[in-house]
């Protein structure tokens, strides 16, 4: 198939989560090994891919004003236009309508058809949205990484947990899991070239299984601690439940493992977690917290909050700031609920109205705003290990890069860094990142 697609340029857009832009990493591989060419602009590419997300009504509401923009640039010019991902999934057949000017879809689990798909007519609308139970595997160098320094790598996809607000179960399926030997292939590929960092991603990551010897989430992250050349690796999303103590123990022994996690709360209300079935209590995230900071005091961590799902009181959002205020996350995400189809919650009444639930999620975001800046406060004057991935996007006289914890560390430096860890003394700060001067490796 290589060269075949030699006179094709490409644009992908991508929406949600890191696991859409991995997804689209490895799409633009695709296409560029079959000979296409990634443009800068959607406006100077013939083939244009929107990479969807399903998981918040407003994440599905930006890809129609998304298409509706595309349709502007269909008017001028000749352009094939795809929708892949969650919302393909969901909603294929009516993406089609002619209306939505789309040329083809495809699901999460169809990316490789991508090249026969433009060998066809592009008259002939193409949706491929079918499932398979296996881990499809891809060749080793395939993903065209948006950085050249941490690299996402996919290790399981979908999720059997059902939580009753959320689709992705729907969109993703049942959980399936790489082999291990694949994944410590490509983590050894990106060691040699040059990466310093990596991310293992699944949507249920922790429950991760070799296929093959039936191997555990730690067992993996011992093997991919044994690759020399990456020094830092981290792990995307952790459901609480699936979050073993063994797992936090792994982390204590390897000192690559970042002392970092991402450990989605949802809410503090048990009663309102048991309709969320999430399968933990308040008291049992909390016993959670209180282990990982036994073994490493130092571990920063973050969460996903939902504000106003169906029946939570005033009583039960007080919980979450709760919570919120005795964890002191390093960063959170916070969310008002939507409805998605085919969940449990859909059938539930959406009680909380839409003002309430604004300003809900104003109150999370203020106090975890409060937090953050006393956080920062703390750092300043002390000097941070930072990954430099090059020079900040806002302001390109500073070089941009993050500190174990995850957090945003901008900073000056006198020469080029990007791909280099550096010492940084922390000299200011605001809410979402850190501010500093490189200074000399002692
Ligand atoms: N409404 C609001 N937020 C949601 N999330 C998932 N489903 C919904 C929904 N229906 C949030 C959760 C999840 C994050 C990725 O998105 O907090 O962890
Ligand atoms: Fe959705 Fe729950 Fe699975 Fe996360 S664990 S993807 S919130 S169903």
């Amino acid at each position: 198939m290589s060269g075949e697609l030699k006179n094709l340029t490409f644009f992908v857009r991508t929406f949600g989560c890191q696991m859409n832009e991995s997804d689209s990493e490895r799409i633009a591989g695709i296409l560029c090994r079959a000979g296409a060419k990634k443009a800068a602009r959607p406006e100077d590419s013939d083939l244009i891919i929107v990479n969807t997300c399903a998981v918040r009504k407003k994440a599905e509401e930006k890809l129609f004003s998304y298409l509706g923009r595309l349709a502007q640039i269909k008017k001028k010019k000749l352009v094939q236009v795809g929708v892949v991902g969650c919302v393909a999934q969901l909603r294929g057949l009516e993406l089609l309508e002619k209306k939505f000017g789309v040329d083809f879809v495809l699901g999460p689990d169809n990316y490789g058809e991508l090249p026969d798909i433009l060998r066809t007519s592009p008259a002939d609308k193409h949706i491929s949205t079918a499932w398979s139970a296996e881990w499809h595997d891809t060749p080793l160098d395939l993903a065209l990484h948006e950085s050249t320094v941490s690299a996402y790598v996919p290790v399981m996809e979908g999720c059997n947990n059902f939580c009753s607000y959320c689709i992705v179960p729907f969109t993703r399926g049942r959980e399936k899991y790489r082999p291990l030997s694949s994944i410590v292939e490509e983590v050894e590929d990106l060691g040699r070239k040059g990466f310093k960092e990596i991310q293992l991603l699944g949507q249920n990551v922790n429950s991760y299984r070799d296929p093959r010897s039936g191997g555990s989430f730690p067992d993996l992250l011992r093997a991919t601690c044994r690759v020399e050349p990456i020094e830092w690796i981290r792990f995307l999303t952790s459901h609480p439940k699936n979050f073993t103590l063994e797992i936090a123990e792994t982390m204590a022994a390897e000192k690559k493992i970042c002392r970092q996690l991402h450990l989605p709360l949802q809410s503090g209300a048990t009663s309102v977690l048991e309709r969320m079935r999430r399968s933990y209590t308040q008291e049992d995230y909390l016993e959670k917290i209180a282990f990982l900071r036994r073994l490493m005091p130092d571990i920063s961590l973050s969460t996903d909050i939902i504000v106003g799902f169906p029946g939570e009181s005033e009583k039960d959002f007080e919980e979450s700031l709760a919570v919120l205020r005795e964890v002191r996350f390093t960063n959170i995400f916070s969310f008002r609920y939507s409805p998605r189809p085919l969940t449990r919650a859909s059938e539930f009444k959406d009680d909380v109205p839409g003002e309430e639930k604004s300003r809900r999620l104003a109150e999370v975001q203020a106090l975890q705003k409060q937090i953050q800046l006393e956080n920062h406060g703390r750092k300043v004057g002390s000097v941070i290990k930072v990954l430099c991935l090059g020079p900040a996007k806002k302001t390109p006289h500073l070089y941009s890069g993050r500190d174990e914890g995850y957090e945003v560390v901008n900073f000056q430096s006198a020469d080029d860094c990007s791909g280099s860890f550096v010492n940084v003394r922390v000299t200011g700060f605001g809410p979402y990142s850190l501010y500093g001067e490189r200074i000399p490796v002692s």
